[in-house]
């Protein structure tokens, strides 16, 4: 007897939507079955609902202290929040120290998360010094399941930054030891000017952390990027884009067969740099800025025709506490903003709902390329015989208006409050278990396990402008 049986929903398969039977055996999914067929000891009805393969998100910060601040997430309850969105598996980041071990880094985070994580997580190693003893431990890293380094271009202060000498340097070994790279692409030098120059004029207003991080700045990093990655053979995934100058560069560069691919995330889209105006615009600070709506149109375009490969949350959980106690100047406020549970709605009510997605695509951006490009793609990001029976019914139908304050996991505010979304997930089922349902945790602590990842695939870019998995 099967255990469980995902019956009559509208189920997105690698091949299309249609209506079938979703049924699961243990922690796989063991068959798909024509609508009412499927034989189980529990038998969810999905009638009048969507099943989609759950989420993957690859950009994620849980249990994070950046600019003086600490986050509300750890990797328990941020991954109830990711589970309450859908989402099954995410990748969070490990941190070299400056002068430190890059393997001390990442045994320290695994403990930090083994104990307490409830969904499935990899790790991005931060790579922070580069040298001989540190090039010499990538090695190690790769055997022990970690498939990417993570560098800043900018961040000095806070003791993050990779000169271009250092970054090329780590390109060329990672390339020799099949780690790719995940890069926070801002030109540093142009932006420590524009914003010494504003902080001695006395701008302290919100706004100028967007007026001193200009479309250049972005768009001369990704160009660097991609010139790295063609002279030294290293993949370079291109996180949280935004400038639409940088979309034709990630396009030729993927075009020209180049191991390239870039994200955007949930707050780009559903958010302009008008939300800088507002009456709390120190809760919109997050870098790259946000920008203007022709950026937002531009960044739909890609995701429509597949030169973006993933939307991801960028979730940072500062409390609004948090987030206020930088206010007094633009220069001080701590950046970035939360995401992990909202992705799947606000992508799927301003993609989808709104008809500027396919689910098809929806699914792809939400949960399988990110699987494929970041290593689960042999396990996850398909609704498939063989893999994790690990999948997220949603409501096409129900309306919630999001409000200042959650219901979960609530940090004093809600970048997305106002916004009227659908698509929210009805249940949440994790290696076959249903581990959310409407919104009420199932699971236990400690229940996600580290997954070791495989090599990156990346999606294809098609000659006419489509993408194919
Ligand atoms: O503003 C942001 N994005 N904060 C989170 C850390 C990062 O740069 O991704
Ligand atoms: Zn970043
Ligand atoms: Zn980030």
């Amino acid at each position: 007897m099967n255990d469980l049986v995902i019956a009559n929903g509208l189920v997105v398969l690698p091949e299309g939507p249609r209506k079938a039977d979703v049924i699961i055996s243990g922690e796989m999914i063991a068959g798909i079955a024509e609508p009412g067929t499927g034989r189980g000891e529990r038998v969810v009805d999905a009638g009048g609902r969507i099943v989609l393969p759950a989420g993957v998100d690859p950009h994620v910060h849980l249990l994070v202290g950046f600019m003086g601040q600490r986050s509300v997430y750890d990797f328990e309850s941020g991954g109830i929040a990711a589970l309450r969105g859908g989402t099954t598996a995410i990748v969070d980041f490990a941190l070299q120290r400056r002068g430190g071990s890059i393997l001390k880094g990442f045994h320290y985070r695994r403990k930090q998360a083994d104990e307490f994580v409830t969904l499935d997580y990899g790790l991005h190693q931060i790579i922070t010094d580069v040298n001989k003893d540190s090039l010499a431990e990538l090695a190690q890293l790769r055997a022990d399941g970690v498939a990417s380094l993570k560098v800043y271009m900018i961040y000095e202060d806070d003791g993050l930054k990779l000169e271009d000498g250092q970054l090329h340097a780590l390109m060329q070994q990672a390339a020799k030891d099949d780690l790719m790279l995940v890069l926070h692409a801002e030109n540093a030098g142009i932006i420590e000017r524009l914003r010494a120059e504003a902080v001695a004029a006395g701008h302290t207003h919100p706004r100028w952390h967007a007026l001193t991080r200009p479309p250049i700045t972005e768009v001369e990093a990704i160009q660097r990027a991609i010139l790295f990655s063609e002279d030294t053979g290293c993949g370079v995934h291109i996180l949280h884009l935004v400038a639409k100058g940088g979309l034709p560069l990630i396009e030729a560069a993927r075009r020209r067969g180049l191991p390239v691919t870039a994200e955007t995330c949930t707050h780009y889209l559903a958010l302009d740099e008008s939300a800088l105006e507002r009456d709390n615009p120190h809760e919109y600070v997050m870098s790259p800025p946000l920008r203007s709506p022709d950026n937002q149109a531009a960044l739909w375009e890609a995701l429509k025709s597949g030169v973006l490969s993933a939307v991801t949350s960028d979730e940072v959980s500062y409390s609004a506490a948090a987030k206020a106690m930088g206010a007094g100047s633009f220069a001080t406020i701590a950046n970035g903003c939360t995401g992990i549970e909202a992705r799947l709605p606000v992508l799927y009510t301003l993609g989808v709902a709104q008809g500027r997605l396919s689910l098809q695509r929806f699914a792809e951006l939400f949960s399988t390329w990110p699987a494929d490009i970041f290593g689960f793609g042999d396990r996850k990001g398909r609704i498939a015989p063989g893999y994790d029976a690990d999948l997220v019914v949603i409501d096409p139908e129900t309306r919630r208006t999001m409000g200042r304050h959650s219901d979960y996991g609530d940090i004093g505010y809600n970048p997305y409050e106002g916004m009227e979304l659908t698509g929210w997930a009805r249940q949440t089922i994790y290696r076959g278990k249903v581990v959310v349902e409407d919104g009420k945790f199932l699971g236990t602590r400690g229940q996600g396990r580290f997954l070791k990842r495989g090599a990156p695939r990346r999606p294809h870019i098609a000659p006419d402008g489509g993408a194919a998995a």
